[in-house]
């Protein structure tokens, strides 16, 4: 190798600076190459495979243009770098985390990357909209984008809200089964239950089945909830959660009040105070969002919740709390005290009482 010039610092720093936007500029590629892997069916085709599976076999099980097989190695060595697969012995395998994108697992988080991953409408359009929306009134850069809320948005979109729907009961379908698996308790000794905002009801058709004589009710907004059906024990009401929530024993919120801000909040909160009863009689609010401090404090955890404030910014001006922002809420809302509960990775449960 050639003699290199000893640099000075301040040009080893300069070299480094462009390393780190680069690293930055680039980050996308790591999400639009899962979805691309995602499109392409490669977890499910190395998992039907059932052991690992060399570059060749894998170009051929897929439908792309055999001239391009070549290329199917570079997407991979990416996706190996963030984690999704492993090379062994000349073939690839799948890591822990892909085993949660293939289309087969009931917890499968598919939906959920197909929808959010380079979405224009979702995320591109809004984000190329935040510097207007830092000068102007709207409430988020999706607002400033369309012209209108997501919700409204969701209302005249029928696809988009198909889309959504999917992705939030996707993410339900594994959340909930930690509750009900570790957290019965929660549900003991009530009649009934609301579950506000509750999108489809995949929440509350999942405590409807694991506590057959709790009457279970999924409030959303008219177009959510549309065509629905209900079961011996629950039902689908449609209305603004603004105006009135029917009432119940217990109110159940998983990520409602994260897409809101503090003075919505406080709102959605007096409005659940209005339908529950006293806390001696055994009312109460249960809520899943994160506790931003009192989840895992490694480095990928912070980022993670990081990252996921700032979506909630540019979708909806929402956002992830710490236990002081929440503890001001429910006092500013009326409620007494609270208990949190961190069982749910970066989320928590947190129960309110009147
Ligand atoms: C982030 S999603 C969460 C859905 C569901 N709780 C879950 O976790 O799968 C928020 C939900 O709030 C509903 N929503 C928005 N504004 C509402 C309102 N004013 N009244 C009732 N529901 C509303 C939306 O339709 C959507 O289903």
């Amino acid at each position: 190798m050639a003699q290199l010039p000893s640099m000075g610092d301040q040009d080893i720093e300069l070299l480094n600076s462009q390393t780190h936007i680069w690293n930055n500029i680039f980050s996308y590629i790591k999400s639009s190459s899962l979805k691309c892997a995602v499109e392409l069916g490669i977890p499910d085709i190395i998992h039907k495979h059932g052991r690992p599976i060399t570059l060749l076999e894998l170009a051929d099980a897929i439908p792309i243009n055999k001239a391009k097989a070549g290329h199917l190695a570079r997407l991979m060595r990416t996706l190996i770098h963030s984690g999704f697969f492993f090379h062994t012995k000349d073939a690839y395998a799948l890591a822990q985390p892909s085993t949660l994108l293939l289309k087969d697992n009931p917890f499968s988080l598919r939906p959920f990357l197909l929808f959010l991953v380079d979405n224009p409408i979702l995320i591109t359009q809004p984000w190329n909209h935040a510097r207007e929306w830092f000068q102007n009134d709207d409430p988020a850069p999706f607002d400033t984008a369309h012209g209108m809320t997501i919700w409204d948005y969701a209302g005249h979109q029928p696809e988009f809200n198909h889309m959504f729907n999917e992705a939030m009961a996707s993410d339900t379908r594994l959340v909930m089964n930690v509750v009900i698996k570790y957290c019965k308790g929660v549900f003991e000794g009530l009649n009934s239950l609301v579950d506000v905002a509750g999108g489809t009801g995949t929440v509350a058709r999942t405590i409807a089945e694991a506590f057959p004589d709790l009457k279970c009710t999924v409030f959303d907004l008219p177009h959510v909830i549309r065509g629905l059906e209900g079961t011996k024990n629950l039902d689908y009401v449609g209305g603004d959660m603004f105006v009135s929530i029917p009432h119940a024993n217990a109110l159940f919120l998983k990520w409602i009040l994260h897409d809101w801000n503090d003075e919505d909040c406080v709102k959605i909160l007096k409005k659940c105070k209005e339908s529950i009863p006293s806390k001696e009689k055994g009312g109460k609010v249960i809520i899943i969002d994160m506790v931003i401090d009192n989840a895992r404090k490694d480095e990928k955890s912070i980022e993670t919740q990081i990252c996921y404030d700032t979506m909630m910014l540019g979708i909806l001006g929402g956002r992830e709390r710490a236990t002081k922002d929440w503890e001001k809420l429910f006092s500013d809302a009326g409620f007494s005290d609270y208990e949190i509960i961190p069982i749910l990775g970066l989320r928590s449960i947190i129960e309110v009482y009147p």
